[in-house]
C-alpha cells in the first residue's frame, strides 16, 4: 500500500505534479468537492497540533469526505498499552485512509507496515514530517517561482526540527540549491544530514551564527521555534530559547523579495512586528499545507485502488538501535530492523528513526 513516511517516498516529479494539483485546486476548488465523498480519513494523533490535523481535516471535509479520529492517546487504547501495530490495523478497519502523529521517530512506519489503507506521517518525534515539506515547497514555488537555483538559511533549532531535516531532504534533489545552517551549536543539524544529505548531494553549505550576517544573501529564511518538548532539561532549554529572534531592524538588509518561512506554532522567534512584512509568508505557508494534503489525500486514495503492498527493504536483525526516542524503544516486541547505507564503510541505518550503527 503506497503511504508517505519521508518526503523521499515521493520523486520529483510526484511532488511538482502535486504542486500543480494544489494549483489547480486552489483555483478551482469547486471541481475537487466530491471527488473523496463516501471516504474517511482517521487522525491518530499522539501529539499535540494545531495546523496538521485540522488542515488534514479540513482537506478531506473540502474533498467530500469524512473523518474520524482521536487528538490525544489519553483518548485511545493506546493509554491502556496497546501497540501502533495493532491501533493502525484497528483503524484499517474503520477509515480508508490513516494520518498519525506521534512522539516516537519510526511509529508511522510501523504503522504503514501493519495497515491494510495508505498511512501519511503527519510528525514523528524529531525525525520527519514530511506534509510541512509540502506546505513549504508549494510556499517557496509561489513565492519565488522555483525550487531551484536559491539561497535557503535554516535558522533555531536544528537539531530536533524535524521540518528543516524533511526541507533539506527535499531540496537535494533539486539544483543549484545554497544551504545556510543558523543555530547554536548545541542545536547544530544532525551530522547524519549534514554527510548523507548534504555532502552526499553536493550541496554547498556553511554555517554561521550569525542571523545579521546570514541574511542578505537569503532567498529564503526559514525560522523554526526550539522544540522545548525534546529537550533533557528545562534549563538547557531556558539558555538556549532567546538565542535567535527576528525582528523588524535585522531585515533592512534582506534582499526585497526574500520570503520568510516558520512551519508555527511560534514562541518568540519571530516578532509580532514581522508579520506586517510583506516578505512574511508563514501565514500563507499554513494556508497551502492545506491545498497538499487536499493533494495528497486524492493520490493516495487512488494509488490505494491497486491495493499492492510495499515490498520491505532487505533487513538485518542483528543489530540494536540506541535512540532513547525510536519506537523500538517503547514496543518492546517490534524487531530491530537495519538496511545497508554504506557498503564501504559498512554503516547501517535503522528503518525505524535512521539512527546508523555498524
Ligand atoms: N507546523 C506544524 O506541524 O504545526 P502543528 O504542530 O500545529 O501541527
Amino acid at each position: 500500500m503506497r503511504s508517505v513516511i519521508g518526503i523521499n517516498d515521493l520523486s520529483v516529479q510526484e511532488i511538482d505534479d502535486l504542486i500543480s494539483t494544489a494549483k489547480d485546486i486552489i483555483a478551482n476548488p469547486a471541481k475537487y468537492s466530491d471527488v473523496c465523498k463516501g471516504k474517511k480519513l482517521a487522525t491518530l494523533f499522539f501529539e499535540p497540533s494545531t495546523r496538521t490535523r485540522l488542515s488534514f481535516e479540513a482537506a478531506m471535509y473540502e474533498l467530500g469526505g469524512n473523518v474520524i479520529g482521536f487528538s490525544e492517546p489519553n483518548s485511545s487504547s493506546a493509554s491502556k498499552g496497546e501497540s501502533v501495530a495493532d491501533t493502525s490495523k484497528i483503524l484499517s478497519c474503520y477509515a480508508d485512509i490513516l494520518v498519525m502523529r506521534h512522539y516516537k521517530e519510526g511509529a508511522p512506519y510501523v504503522a504503514s507496515r501493519n495497515a491494510t489503507v495508505p498511512v501519511i506521517n503527519a510528525g514523528d518525534g524529531g525525525h520527519n514530517h514530511p506534509t510541512q515539506t509540502l506546505a513549504d515547497l508549494l510556499t517557496i514555488n509561489r513565492c519565488k517561482g522555483k525550487l531551484s537555483d536559491i539561497t535557503i538559511g535554516y535558522c533555531g533549532d536544528l537539531k530536533y526540527g524535524r521540518t528543516v531535516h524533511s526541507l533539506i531532504s527535499a531540496l537535494s534533489r533539486y539544483t543549484g540549491i545554497k544551504t545556510v545552517l543558523i543555530a547554536p551549536d548545541k542545536l547544530a543539524l544532525p551530522g547524519y544530514i549534514r554527510k548523507d544529505v548534504l555532502e552526499k548531494n553536493c550541496m554547498p553549505y556553511k554555517q554561521v551564527s550569525s542571523l545579521e550576517e546570514a541574511i542578505p544573501e537569503l532567498d529564503v529564511l526559514y525560522m523554526t521555534r526550539l522544540q522545548r518538548e525534546r529537550f533533557a532539561t528545562d534549563d538547557e532549554y531556558e539558555c538556549l530559547k532567546n538565542s535567535f529572534i527576528l525582528t523588524p531592524d535585522k531585515l533592512v538588509d534582506a534582499k526585497k523579495d526574500m520570503c520568510i518561512l516558520h512551519p508555527l506554532p511560534r514562541v518568540n522567534e519571530i516578532s509580532v512586528a514581522v508579520d506586517e512584512d510583506q516578505r512574511a509568508k508563514y501565514f500563507e505557508q499554513a494556508l497551502n499545507g492545506k491545498y497538499m494534503r487536499m493533494a495528497l489525500i486524492m493520490k493516495l486514495l487512488e494509488a490505494a485502488k491497486d491495493g499492492n503492498k510495499e515490498a520491505e527493504l532487505e533487513h538485518r536483525t542483528d543489530l540494536v538501535c540506541d535512540n532513547p526516542r525510536c519506537i523500538t524503544a517503547t514496543e518492546q516486541e517490534l524487531q530491530h530492523k537495519f538496511v545497508l547505507t554504506d557498503e564501504e564503510r559498512g554503516t547501517y541505518r535503522c528503518i525505524y528513526c535512521d539512527t546508523k550503527a555498524r
